[in-house]
C-alpha cells in the first residue's frame, strides 16, 4: 500500500520524504491555511512537487464545473505531481471527467458513499478519497466504506485508486492495509506513530546497554 501526507507543511514533509517513507502527498485548503505561512498557495505546490517523487494533491477551491476545469488546469501546470483535487459533486465530476480527458490526474474528494465512489470511479477519477475518520466521528464506520468500495471496484474492475483519507490513528492504517486500499494518507504524528513500538524501544536499550557491559569486560 501507497503512504501518503496529509500537510502542507514542508518541513515535515521533507523529514518523511528524507527517510523515504512516504510515497506522494495530499493537502486541502484548511492544511494549506495552516502551513503557507502568508506564502502564494502555488509556490507552495512547487516546493512540494520539489521535494517529493509522487503524486501531490492540490484542491480547486471554486465550485463551478468551468471555473474548476480552469483552476485545475493551472494547477496541473505547476509540475508533473501534480493531481487536481475536485469535491465529489456533480459540477466537480463533470471537471474530472473534463480534466481527465485532457490527460490531468484527479483525486475526488470527500466521499462519504459507497455510491458517490462508483459514480467517481465512472467519471474517471484517478483517485477516490472516503474520509474514514469524519465518517467514525458521526458515529458511523469508516473502515466498512474503504470494504465495500474494494468491493464494487474489484467487481466492476474499475482501477480508480482507493486513497483512505481522514486517517486518524494507526489502526485506521492497519485496517486500511487489510481491506485492499491503494493508498493511505495520514498526518505526520500518525506516520510516525508508526514506526514506535515500545517494545522496540526497551529491546534496543538492553541490547546496547550487554553490548556495554561485553566491552568493558574486553
Ligand atoms: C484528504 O485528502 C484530506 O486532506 C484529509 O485526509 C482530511 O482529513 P481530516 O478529516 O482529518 O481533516
Amino acid at each position: 500500500m501507497k503512504i501518503f501526507l496529509d500537510t502542507a507543511d514542508l518541513a515535515e514533509i521533507r523529514r518523511a520524504a528524507d527517510a523515504n517513507l512516504i510515497d506522494g502527498v495530499t493537502t486541502n485548503p484548511s492544511l494549506m491555511m495552516k502551513a503557507a505561512g502568508g506564502r502564494d498557495p502555488l509556490d507552495v505546490f512547487l516546493d512540494i512537487c520539489r521535494t517529493v517523487d509522487g503524486p501531490v494533491s492540490a484542491e480547486v477551491v471554486a465550485v463551478d464545473k468551468d471555473t474548476m476545469i480552469a483552476e485545475g488546469r493551472r494547477l496541473a501546470e505547476i509540475h508533473d505531481n501534480i493531481v487536481v483535487k475536485v469535491p465529489l459533486t456533480e459540477d466537480g465530476l463533470r471537471a474530472c471527467r473534463a480534466l481527465r480527458a485532457e490527460g490531468i490526474r484527479v483525486n475526488v474528494t470527500l466521499c462519504f458513499s459507497v455510491a458517490q465512489a462508483h459514480l467517481a470511479a465512472k467519471a474517471g477519477a484517478t483517485f477516490i478519497s472516503p474520509f474514514v475518520g469524519r465518517i467514525d466521528d458521526v458515529s458511523g464506520d469508516g473502515m466498512e466504506l474503504i470494504s465495500q468500495i474494494r468491493q464494487v471496484y474489484d467487481n466492476y474492475g474499475f482501477d480508480t485508486e482507493i486513497l483512505a483519507a481522514s486517517i486518524r490513528h494507526p489502526q485506521h492504517v492497519v485496517q486500511s492495509l487489510l481491506l485492499g486500499a491503494d493508498i493511505a494518507t495520514m498526518p505526520p504524528k500518525v506516520l510516525f506513530q508508526l514506526l514506535r513500538h515500545p517494545l522496540t524501544d526497551t529491546g534496543l536499550a538492553a541490547f546496547l546497554a550487554d553490548w556495554k557491559k561485553l566491552e568493558k569486560e574486553l
